[in-house]
């Protein structure tokens, strides 16, 4: 570990309920590779999410489905290489934990032990206290999902807003509570109602970080693609764009093949 690593003040989980506990937001970004971790880590972000959506915006599938276990390591030991300061959450990709506890468990090890990271995430309420209770078992902090759990998408069908009904939205609040007690350090509430979710961080102790889940909730999270722009189809009303990435690339690329082109790169200092 270098001296910059031992020297910065690491964001843990017990910073996490401190925040909640004074008021403080707390601010989550996706990352899923070496250079993206290390601008977001020294811009100073708190917890950087590896998220299975790496399964959409980096491998170019449609769901979140097809990620692997490999895949997932991959992408988490490459940010934790860069990260000196947030802390660092992987996903638990669809099949690896779902109806069995002892399979989550392997899963939850080997990204803690292939990875580094500090915690892993996982979706779903009740159906999955088990496999919660399993992991926290071996002392791996856990993240929950609620609300739009896009790794149910064949169960939903839509990827439209969650818990507008008032059963949904009951269950949705006893799920929290249950993670909760299960304990679990936080939870993702993903495009629910904005006063749903303020009144389900109102009723647990624990952060809960919104996405598309309004301003009544603890913290924020984002794909880093789509604020940064680089994504361009994807824009649901929750998503604030900060940049537009794709198209400062495309341009600098285009500048690049035209330079190429009228043989004005590499120029004469440019070369050996
Ligand atoms: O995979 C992911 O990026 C996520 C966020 C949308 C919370 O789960």
């Amino acid at each position: 570990m270098s001296i910059h690593k031992e020297s910065i003040k690491r964001v843990t989980t017990h910073v996490l309920s401190e925040m909640k506990l004074k008021g403080e937001k707390i601010s989550m970004l996706t990352s899923y590779d070496f250079s993206m971790a290390n601008i977001v880590d020294k811009a100073g972000v708190d917890v950087i999410l590896v998220g299975d959506s790496a399964s959409n915006v980096m491998a170019g599938h449609e769901t979140t489905l097809p990620i692997t276990l490999d895949h997932m390591i991959y992408h988490g030991a490459s940010v934790v290489r860069a990260v000196n300061r947030a802390l660092v959450v992987v996903d638990l990709p669809f099949g690896t934990y779902q109806g069995n506890s002892k399979e989550a468990l392997n899963s939850s090890i080997r990204i803690m032990k292939e990875t580094s990271a500090d915690a892993v995430k996982l979706e779903g309420g009740r159906e999955v206290l088990e496999s919660i209770d399993r992991i926290l078992s071996a002392g791996i902090p856990v993240m929950g999902h609620l609300g739009l759990t896009p790794q149910s998408i064949h169960k939903f069908g839509t990827y439209t807003v969650r818990a507008k009904e008032e059963e949904e939205a009951k269950k949705l609040l006893e799920d929290a509570k249950l993670l909760e007690e299960a304990g679990c350090f936080a939870i993702v509430l993903e495009k629910i109602p904005a006063k749903l979710a303020k009144k389900v961080a109102e009723s647990v102790n624990i952060p809960i970080i919104g996405i598309g889940a309004g301003n009544g909730v603890d913290g924020q999270v984002l794909v880093i693609h789509d604020m940064l722009g680089i994504t361009q189809e994807f824009s649901p009303r929750f998503l604030r764009r900060y940049h537009n990435l794709f198209a400062e690339i495309k341009g600098a690329v285009q500048n690049y093949i035209s330079d190429v082109k009228s043989r004005s790169f590499p120029s004469e200092r440019e070369q050996y």
